[in-house]
């Protein structure tokens, strides 16, 4: 993960929680990126309105806590590659830190080769893969494209985690 200040001079603006009059700006933003607020994962709707929500200028990163783990549902970074994505699961991590969780786990697809790298540089490891997930989210979610703009078909899903390090005694 970048660090210093040139990798954060995306935006000017802290991280911070979204606030409660901001929910229709996240909901048009997530739509922006996904299609549609809620998210489908591993056959299961994740509903915006459920997440939890940090912004960052015109970034966002909405998460679930199950009390054990964070899940990261989504993060869009707005303008792309200046810092702002890092800004933001850097916080989504402070949080699960802060909380006691013992992970973050997150899905992307096959097709999104730069939130790939974006995760591992972050500290994430593939943990998982479900092949033809998104084929059956589509029958859930029928405007999902069956072609990203980088001319990847988008058919399965893989899982990330970042495990916190047990506190040293
Ligand atoms: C994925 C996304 C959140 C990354 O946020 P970002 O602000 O662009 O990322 P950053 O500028 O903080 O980059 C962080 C690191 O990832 C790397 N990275 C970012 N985009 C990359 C790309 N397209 N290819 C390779 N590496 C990339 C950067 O080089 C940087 O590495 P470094 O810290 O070693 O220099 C952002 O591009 C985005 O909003 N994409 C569209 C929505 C999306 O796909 N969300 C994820 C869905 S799972």
């Amino acid at each position: 993960m970048g660090n210093g200040s040139d990798a954060e001079a995306g935006c000017s603006e802290d991280v911070r929680p979204l606030r409660p009059e901001e929910r229709g700006w996240l909901s048009r933003r997530v739509s922006e990126d996904f299609g549609m607020p809620d998210v489908v994962r591993d056959g299961e709707w994740l509903r915006l309105e459920d997440c939890d929500a940090m912004r960052c200028g015109d970034g966002y990163a909405t998460y679930l806590d199950d009390g054990k783990q964070l899940e990261l549902v989504a993060i869009g970074a707005r303008p792309a590659g200046q810092g702002i994505g890092t800004k933001l699961l850097k916080a989504v991590l402070g949080v699960a830190r802060e909380s006691g969780r013992c992970a973050v786990r997150l899905t992307t697809t096959n097709d999104n080769i730069a939130a790939l790298a974006f995760y591992q540089r972050a500290g994430f490891r593939l943990c998982g893969l479900r092949p033809g997930a998104v084929d059956r989210a589509r029958q859930l979610k029928p405007g999902l494209p069956l072609v990203a703009a980088n001319g990847l078909p988008i058919r399965d899903e893989l899982e990330l985690v970042f495990r916190f390090e047990p506190d040293a005694e």
